[in-house]
């Protein structure tokens, strides 16, 4: 673990009075302490997306800059209807080439499920833009309550050390793509 990672963060919510704020906040409040993790955080609300898959509108290109300017993904996502929001969705078809070649992991929140019924059927369409998955999902059951504002966590031990072992895998997959991603663009091959 040498190389840092340039780690970003995607909120799989963009719900008025989204927990996601809250969970997202949590995840970067312990990737803080990682020396070798530069972290972005990627709001879809920030970018004013446009309403209808439009590849070419400013806004997206702003997303696909900074999508491709990450080596590895978190993903937060909820469950919504047994699955991942449809706002997910949309970014996750809006933009492609960014994504290849890349890993990715999961933080989930939900009901009694803890968001895994999401994360299942994210890892059906990252598979589709070529990244790669991690096993491990950091998952949070009926969280309600626990999350203060700021992303503090009430019993954080069990979710931490989670985070620690998903974090390891990530970077271990980070490390092995980079080099390949720049010494043979995953380009000449995903066509
Ligand atoms: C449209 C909708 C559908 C939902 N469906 C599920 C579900 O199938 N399973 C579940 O565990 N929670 C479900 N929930 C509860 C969400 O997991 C919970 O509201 C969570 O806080 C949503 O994340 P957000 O606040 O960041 O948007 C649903 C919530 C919404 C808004």
């Amino acid at each position: 673990m040498t190389e840092p990672t340039r780690l970003a963060i995607l909120y799989g919510s963009t719900r008025k009075g989204r927990l996601c704020d809250r969970v997202v906040k949590w995840v970067a409040r312990e990737l803080a302490h990682y020396p070798l993790i530069e972290l972005d955080i990627i709001d879809p609300l920030e970018f004013d997306l446009p309403v209808h898959h439009e590849g070419e509108h400013p806004a997206v290109h702003a997303l696909a800059a900074r999508l491709s300017e990450a080596d590895a993904f978190i993903i937060v996502t909820p469950e919504y209807n047994h699955s991942f929001p449809a706002a997910l969705k949309f970014v996750l078809d809006l933009v492609n080439e960014p994504w290849h070649g890349k890993p990715v992991a999961f933080v989930s929140y939900g009901g009694i499920s803890g968001g895994l019924r999401a994360v299942e059927h994210l890892r059906v369409v990252l598979a589709e833009l070529h990244t790669v998955t991690v096993r491990d999902t950091v998952s949070f059951a009926n969280p309600w309550g626990r999350f203060g504002e700021d992303g503090t966590l009430d019993n954080p031990i069990e979710a931490r050390q989670a985070l620690v072992r998903m974090i390891a895998r990530l970077h271990w997959w980070s490390a092995a793509l980079k080099p390949a991603r720049l010494s043979r663009p995953y380009r000449s091959i995903a066509a």
